[in-house]
C-alpha cells in the first residue's frame, strides 16, 4: 500500500489551486497523490487539468439529485471509493451539509481569498477593495459547520494598491494561494498539524506532538 496521503480535491472553477498542487506533487515537494478531482459542473477547468495529469475526474452535478444531502451523499461515496484520506476544496462554490462534514472531521480544508475573518463569502477581493483594505490576501482553514469559519492553517498577505481592480486584486492573491496551499497540505501530510480549540498549532517534525497540546490556547 502506498504511503503517499490520498487527496480528494473538489473544484468548480478554472483550478489554478489544483494545478499548483499538481505541480508540487510533480516536482516532489509534496509528497501525496490526488486520488480524484470532482467538479459540479461539466465546463470546469479543474476538470481538463486533472484529466491532462492522468487524475480520475467525476462531474456530480447537483441538478441531478432531488436534494443537497444526496448530492453530498454521491460525493462522499466517491471519496470513499477513492479512499481520499484529505478533501481539498480548491474554488468549490457550494456549502457542505454535516453528512459531508462528518464523514471527514478535521479533514477537509478550503482556501479563501482573504485574510479571514475579514471578508468572509462570495466576492472577497470586492469586498477588500470596498472596504479600503490596506492589505487582503489568502487563508487556508479547515472546514467548519459556518461560512469560512473554521480554524485557521496559513495567511499571506498582499498589498491592496490605490488603482487595483477586483480582477489586478486576485491574481495578485492567487500567487499566494499557489503557494501556501500546497505548503499547508505538505504540513497536513507529515502530520505536523494540531487543532487545539479553534487555533491550529504547527508542530516541528522532530517534536513529540503530545508536547505541543501543553501549550494553552490564547485567550
Ligand atoms: C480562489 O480564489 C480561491 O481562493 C477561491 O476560489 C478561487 C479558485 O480559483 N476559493 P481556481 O479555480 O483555483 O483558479
Amino acid at each position: 500500500m502506498s504511503s503517499k496521503l490520498r487527496l480528494g480535491v473538489l473544484a468548480s472553477g478554472g483550478g489554478t489551486n489544483l494545478q499548483a498542487i499538481i505541480d508540487r506533487i510533480q516536482d516532489g515537494s509534496l509528497n501525496a497523490e490526488i486520488a480524484l478531482v470532482i467538479s459540479d459542473k461539466a465546463s470546469a477547468g479543474a476538470l481538463q487539468r486533472g484529466r491532462r495529469a492522468g487524475i480520475p475526474v467525476r462531474c456530480i452535478a447537483q441538478r441531478n439529485y432531488p436534494d443537497r444531502l444526496s448530492f453530498d451523499r454521491a460525493m462522499v461515496e466517491e471519496l470513499r471509493k477513492a479512499r481520499v484520506e484529505l478533501v481539498i476544496l480548491a474554488g468549490f462554490m457550494r456549502l457542505l451539509s454535516p453528512l459531508f462534514l462528518d464523514a471527514f472531521p478535521d479533514r477537509i480544508l478550503n482556501i479563501h481569498p482573504a485574510l479571514l475573518p475579514a471578508f468572509p463569502g462570495l466576492n472577497a477581493q470586492q469586498q477588500a477593495l470596498q472596504h479600503g483594505a490596506r492589505l487582503s490576501g489568502c487563508t487556508v482553514h479547515f472546514v467548519d459547520s459556518g461560512v469560512d469559519t473554521g480554524p485557521i492553517v496559513m495567511q499571506a498577505a498582499v498589498p491592496v494598491l490605490e488603482n487595483d481592480s477586483v480582477e489586478s486584486l486576485s491574481q495578485r492573491i492567487l500567487r499566494q494561494e499557489h503557494r501556501i496551499y500546497p505548503e499547508a497540505i505538505r504540513l497536513f501530510a507529515e502530520g505536523r498539524l494540531r487543532i487545539l480549540h479553534r487555533r491550529v498549532i504547527i508542530v516541528c517534525p522532530a517534536e513529540n506532538p503530545a508536547e505541543a497540546l501543553i501549550n494553552p490556547p490564547i485567550a
